[in-house]
């Protein structure tokens, strides 16, 4: 959709909605107060008998009101005053973004950053609140088309402000634009999104931007490298794997990159280790972490960030098969440990520890690999942080701030050496399963053996790239976090 800027005042502004944000105890905005004066005071009896009302992420349509040009007002709540801030801001912008998208509009004029919130300045606010409806406005339509009579999403929106806020424009329409291919990838169906599918959207990516270069390797290449904990996952497939690598050259050559490492399983069956059908149902999912590097790729390169960003993407269906990789065996990764696989199902670990060893001939600044890795993380964190493992504490500081910046959180969890034992067995170098206690840092573990002299940090997303057993589809987290991220390396 397209965003921009209308610095007209509200109540003057040709719209089919203007957007106005209302609050429990706070004074009026400065678009409220000119619709209340324009209207002859409209506003303030419709606070006073509580038609506007003003609780967080309600909303309500006001019509025919006198001396605006607005063919309506949707009146957003905010709750209360003194609770305001950039993440209740977030919450409410996006349930209003819903509204929008629900109701037969094409276009409106949003006002609600004119709001007051705590520690936030007006180019935050209205970055956020466009990238709120933004992402509110997605609609799944791949496999079923809109038809003719259902609410169609909105085309464009205005926001209030002049140009010195453009940027907060272009960043939100560009985080926007990740977050939106994020989830289009993320919600399509197994059967259309496979490895080949996402390399070929990889290729589509490197056509279209300035500056990015793109490497597939097929799974010959990937022999050759004796990337053997990757096969070993994909052996049960008839859908070849690929190793997708997208390069982002916005910084001088000599520039150190970052690189990106997204889980990119189109399909996880378990394996052999097979899932329950309840527990299998939503295993398209699995390749979430690879749709967010996608995406956060593609904000940075529509922004042509001063940045060098290398984008890898392990793209492998699991699946059982009578040549399939069996619990018990003993696989050689490309750097030469040997794993124990345990359970078939724990396969993202073992396809991300030959992708993080690829990552190292780049010279990285820094590695971030993100992935639905494990349930675990779901049981200790729920829908709403991500969870964050590192070995560097600057790094995962910067990602911790990039995440409450734009309101797309990580919580950091511990990744103490104690934990490593639980990995140990006779027969290899480490198993891939380290028992029920701490899931989800045992695969942190297993993962920061691959990463021993690098500066890394490990994202899982199993709870926050979509809500389980919830009909929304994706969420296309962590795109917000990881291109906040590069922006804030880039300036
Ligand atoms: N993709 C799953 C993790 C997952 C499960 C993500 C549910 C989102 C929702 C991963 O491959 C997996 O199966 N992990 C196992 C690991 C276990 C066998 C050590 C898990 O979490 O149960
Ligand atoms: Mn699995
Ligand atoms: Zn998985």
């Amino acid at each position: 959709m397209k965003l921009n800027l209308d610095n007209n005042p509200a109540g003057k502004i040709q719209t089919e909605c203007l957007v106005i944000a209302f609050t429990e105890g706070g004074s009026l905005t400065a678009s409220a107060r000119a619709i209340d004066d324009a209207s002859g005071g409209a506003i303030s009896r419709m606070l006073e008998s509580g038609d506007i009302v003003t609780t967080l992420g309600k909303s309500n349509f006001l019509h025919n009101l006198e001396g605006v040009a607005a063919q309506r007002v949707l009146a957003v709540g905010f709750g209360k005053h003194e609770k305001l801030n950039l993440v209740r801001f977030d919450r409410a912008c996006l349930a209003a973004g819903r509204t929008l998208r629900d109701h037969k509009l094409t276009k409106c004029h949003v006002c609600v950053h004119e709001l007051d919130v705590d520690e936030s300045s007006p180019h935050q606010r209205l970055r956020q609140a466009a990238l709120a409806v933004h992402r509110a406005n997605y609609l799944y339509t791949a496999t079923k088309p809109l038809k003719d009579d259902s609410p169609a999403p909105l085309k464009s929106a205005s926001f209030q402000g002049g140009p010195d806020l453009q940027s907060a424009i272009d960043q939100a329409e560009a985080f926007g634009l990740g977050f939106e291919k994020s989830k289009d990838l993320s919600d399509l169906p197994p059967n259309i999104c496979n490895p080949a599918y996402l390399a070929q959207e990889a290729t589509a990516i490197a056509g279209h931007y300035d500056n990015v270069e793109l490497e597939i390797l097929e799974e010959d290449d990937m022999s050759e490298l004796g990337m053997d904990a990757l096969l070993g996952v994909s052996r049960g497939s008839a859908n070849a794997a690929r190793l997708i690598i997208l390069k982002y050259s916005g910084a001088k050559k000599s520039g150190r990159p970052v690189v990106l490492i997204g889980k990119g399983i189109t399909f996880d069956s378990g394996g052999l280790s097979l899932k329950s059908g309840e527990n299998m149902m939503q295993m398209k999912y699995d390749m979430c972490g690879a749709a967010s590097v996608l995406g956060a790729f593609i904000a940075c390169a529509k922004l042509q960030l001063a940045v060098n960003v290398i984008c890898i993407v392990a793209a492998v269906e699991n699946m059982p098969d009578g040549d399939a990789y069996r619990p018990g065996d003993v696989l050689t990764s490309m750097s030469g440990k040997t794993i124990e696989v345990l359970n078939t199902d724990a396969e993202g670990r073992l396809i991300l520890c030959d992708a993080l060893t690829y990552s190292q001939k780049f010279d990285p600044a820094a590695i971030i690999d993100v992935a639905t890795l494990t349930g675990a993380c779901v049981i200790a964190l729920g829908h709403h942080a991500t969870g964050l493992m590192s070995n560097d504490d600057q790094l995962s500081d910067e990602l911790v701030s990039a995440g409450n910046t734009i309101v797309d959180r990580a919580w950091r969890l511990p990744l103490w050496e104690e934990y490593q034992a639980q990995l140990d067995t006779p027969f290899a170098d480490m198993k891939n399963v380290g028992g029920l206690p701490a899931g989800v840092l045992t695969a942190g573990c297993f993962l920061s053996r691959f990463t021993e002299d690098q500066t890394w940090a490990h994202l899982d997303i199993a709870g926050s790239a979509w809500k389980w057993g919830n009909e929304d589809g994706a969420s296309g987290r962590p795109v917000g976090l990881l291109s906040q991220f590069l922006l804030d390396r880039a300036s």
